[in-house]
């Protein structure tokens, strides 16, 4: 079975192709470097003792997607590649919008014409904006998205279920990640940081390999166990595996489908940090300040559905993913 994977030495992209390799999949990444860079290729490389083909262009390309479609017979598509800073899509909203949308609207454009009817879209929790109940099932209600990133995924969700009612043997499955961090145990890929980081614990791992001076803990008073904001991680190894286990069934499904990948466990800030210091043997300094607007409280996963119809649940602990976080982090900075 052939895969192309877009925005595949991405973060969750290239872990993603380790193991599509790792299970004999062929593999073909299409991707422009937006956020990522060459040397990625061979670091996968490396890690599976595998060849992939590869093309440095943009998904928004039609050209280039009709290329790629005609000199590979395709069978699924498996759609990473977009833009994710919650932040600046607030400052570009053009940019983020035509970048996360017009990406999709080509590709399936493209898929449907050279009749490959499988594809597994990145979606993300924060279509379910401030759940309305936890732990959040796929039944809960999708809306209010506080920025054009959220909102791009929401709308792209629902450009999707419009294309697969007009296209009955186009099969969609959605995957709404909540929050991953952890890198491959080989440390040889991993997020890379890119300036300031906004998430968590790419903070955390500035912060302790003394990048970064000190921790800022967005707020101490939401009603939660400790005051500190609570969310699933999910080790990017686990969420990248559930991508395989969709590709085995999406064509035993019929329309479009949407499963939560998480750990259904909630982490706080501080658990977070606790769990770093514990695991490796650091301090990581931290103040508490004021909230940042846009956050919730609490936001975890019920990934039963997942576990029922793809037989795919999270393996690791947050142990393994501040080892990892860490380990990916020194060897990076060590090169
Ligand atoms: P990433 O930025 O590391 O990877 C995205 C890749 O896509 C990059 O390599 C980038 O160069 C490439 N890309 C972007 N636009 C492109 C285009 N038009 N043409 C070709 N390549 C393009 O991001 P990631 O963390 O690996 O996220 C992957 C997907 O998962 C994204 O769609 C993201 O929105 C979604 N997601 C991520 C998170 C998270 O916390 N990381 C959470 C939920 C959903
Ligand atoms: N936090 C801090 N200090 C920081 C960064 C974050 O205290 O320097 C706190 C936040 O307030 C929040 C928690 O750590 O309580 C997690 O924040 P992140 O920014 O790491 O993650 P979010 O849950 O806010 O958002 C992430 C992605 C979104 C995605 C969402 C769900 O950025 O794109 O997970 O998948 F939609």
């Amino acid at each position: 079975m052939k895969v192309l994977v877009t925005g595949g030495l991405g973060y969750i992209g290239s872990h993603t192709v380790v193991e599509l390799l790792n299970d004999n999949y062929e593999v073909v990444v299409i991707d422009n470097l937006y956020n990522s860079n060459i040397g990625v290729v061979d670091k996968i490389k490396t890690i599976t003792g595998k060849e992939f083909g590869f093309y440095q262009e943009d998904v928004c390309n039609l050209e280039a997607l009709e290329k790629i479609f005609s000199e590979n017979k395709i069978d699924a598509v498996i759609h990473f590649a977009g833009y994710k800073a919650v932040g600046e899509s607030v400052k570009k909203p053009i940019m983020y919008y035509e970048n996360n949308i017009v990406s999709t609207l080509h590709l399936c454009q493209k898929m449907i014409e050279h009749g490959c009817m499988n594809l597994i879209f990145s979606s993300s929790a924060t279509v379910y904006g401030d759940p309305e109940r936890l732990p959040i099932t796929e039944d809960c209600r999708v809306g209010g998205t506080t920025n054009p990133y959220g909102t791009s995924k929401l709308m792209i969700e629902q450009m999707l279920k419009d294309i697969v009612v007009a296209n009955p043997d186009f099969h969609v499955i959605a995957l709404r990640y909540f929050n991953p961090i952890g890198a491959h145990t080989s440390g040889l890929i991993g997020e890379v940081p890119n300036g300031i980081p906004n998430n968590l614990m790419p903070y955390i791992v500035r912060v302790a390999s003394g990048e970064l001076e000190i921790l800022s803990i967005f707020g101490d008073d939401y009603d939660t166990p400790d005051g500190t904001g609570v969310r699933d991680y999910i080790h990017v190894v686990d969420l990248a595996k559930g991508h395989l286990k969709a590709l085995e069934k999406i064509t035993n499904f019929n329309g479009m489908h949407f499963y939560n990948l998480g750990t259904g466990v909630g982490y706080s800030v501080l658990d977070l940090v606790k769990a770093f210091e514990r695991v490796n043997g650091v301090k990581v300094p931290y103040k508490i300040v004021e909230r940042r607007p846009g956050d919730i409280a609490s936001c975890y996963s019920d990934p039963s559905l997942a576990y029922k119809d793809l037989d795919w649940k999270a393996e690791y602990g947050l142990d393994e993913m501040m080892r990892d976080s860490y380990n990916f982090i020194l060897k990076y900075n060590d090169k």
